[in-house]
């Protein structure tokens, strides 16, 4: 049903180490490395919004698929730090990389975004009306984080990865897929000042803390700890496989020990997990986009392979499929 022609993504230049985090809040190497896996993430310049991300992994993979700006019929990006509340982020990629007046719109499920835009992609390209799709999950979470959090801080990181697919009937595609959400722990993880709720004219009604991401991690951790590993589970024995048949791995990069446990439940080592965490933090939509463009170019993931993608958090909401390369 579909071929994946292209992958691309892009870092900020600027790392940001444990120890430099440690100057700012009170946290330590030690804490960060132990409780969740990473050692350093990358923060945008002041001048890169999540738009100039996008554009630049999108470059990339273009450039991967040998299509041109003009050759694309449609695109999706998954984000949840769109450049301004209106307008969505996706006709600005599409202005600045130069394609023709096509189709663009936002998915917005915070984490899970990249995952439900792939998925959305795919479902568009089966109608055949379109024949192919940029997809982009790319998000500046710097901008958007209480930097005197350190329950939050210290996890994210920004950065955008893209994938270009085409029709092609000759492939298998998607072999199996899983998604969700449950709306009742939907204030787990939050921005509660800035929507149509509170918008935030009146600074009298809210606090400064409430103008920034909020996250209560340990719910959310229970939350991901029982359902993921489940998810991936399903999606092995979904698609007819078995846990061996699945060549790689690619889980949302929100900690280490949640890719560990899963790698448990499918009885899997974990280097069939393609994993990033220690370099690049939580980069929410960006996350898994961004591993399978290194696995792509490192040689790991190759034409045929099957390759399982969950991502998970903010709804609270998971998504997750297995895809032939
Ligand atoms: O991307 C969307 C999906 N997100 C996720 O899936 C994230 C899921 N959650 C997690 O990965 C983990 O819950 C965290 C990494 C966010 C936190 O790890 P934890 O093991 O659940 O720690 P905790 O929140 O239970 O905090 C344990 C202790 C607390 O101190 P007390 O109350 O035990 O004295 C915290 O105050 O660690 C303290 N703490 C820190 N200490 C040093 C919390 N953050 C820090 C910090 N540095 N940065």
């Amino acid at each position: 049903m579909i071929k994946i022609l292209g992958t691309g993504s892009y870092l900020p230049e600027k790392i940001m180490t444990n120890h430099d985090l440690a100057k700012i809040v009170d946290t330590s190497d030690e804490w960060i490395s132990k409780r969740t896996g990473i050692k350093e993430r990358r923060i945008a310049s002041d001048n890169e919004a999540t738009s100039d991300l996008a554009v630049k992994a999108s470059e990339k993979a273009l450039e991967m698929a040998g299509l041109k700006p003009q050759d694309i019929e449609l695109i999706i990006v998954g984000t949840s730090t769109a450049d301004y509340s209106i307008p969505a982020c996706a006709p600005i990629v599409q202005a600045k990389l130069g394609c023709g007046k096509i189709p663009a719109f936002d998915i917005n499920s915070v984490c899970t975004s990249f995952s439900y835009a792939f998925m959305s992609a795919y479902s568009i390209l089966s109608t055949g009306f379109y024949n192919n799709c940029l997809i982009v999950g790319a998000d500046t979470y710097s901008r958007i984080l209480n930097w005197k959090d350190r329950n939050t801080c210290v996890i994210f990181g920004d950065g955008a990865g893209a994938a270009v697919i085409k029709k092609d009937p000759s492939k298998k595609g998607i072999l199996s897929y899983i998604f969700g959400a449950d709306g009742k722990d939907a204030d787990l993880i939050r921005i509660p000042v800035g929507g149509s709720k509170y918008p935030g004219q009146d600074p009298s009604i809210y606090k400064y803390d409430d103008l920034y991401f909020q996250m209560e991690g340990k719910k959310v951790y229970e939350f991901t700890i029982n359902v993921i590993p489940d998810v991936a589970e399903r999606l092995v024995k979904q698609a007819n496989l078995t846990s061996n048949d699945v060549d790689w791995i690619v889980l949302h990069q929100a900690n280490y020990r949640i890719i560990e446990a899963v790698a448990k439940k499918l009885e899997l080592p974990l280097d069939k997990f393609i994993v990033n965490i220690d370099k690049v933090g939580n980069t929410s939509s960006g996350s898994i986009p961004i591993a399978l463009d290194e696995a792509v170019r490192s040689g790991k993931i190759k034409e045929g392979n099957k390759v399982m993608a969950i991502g998970f958090g903010g709804g609270l909401s998971w998504g997750g499929f297995i895809v032939e390369w």
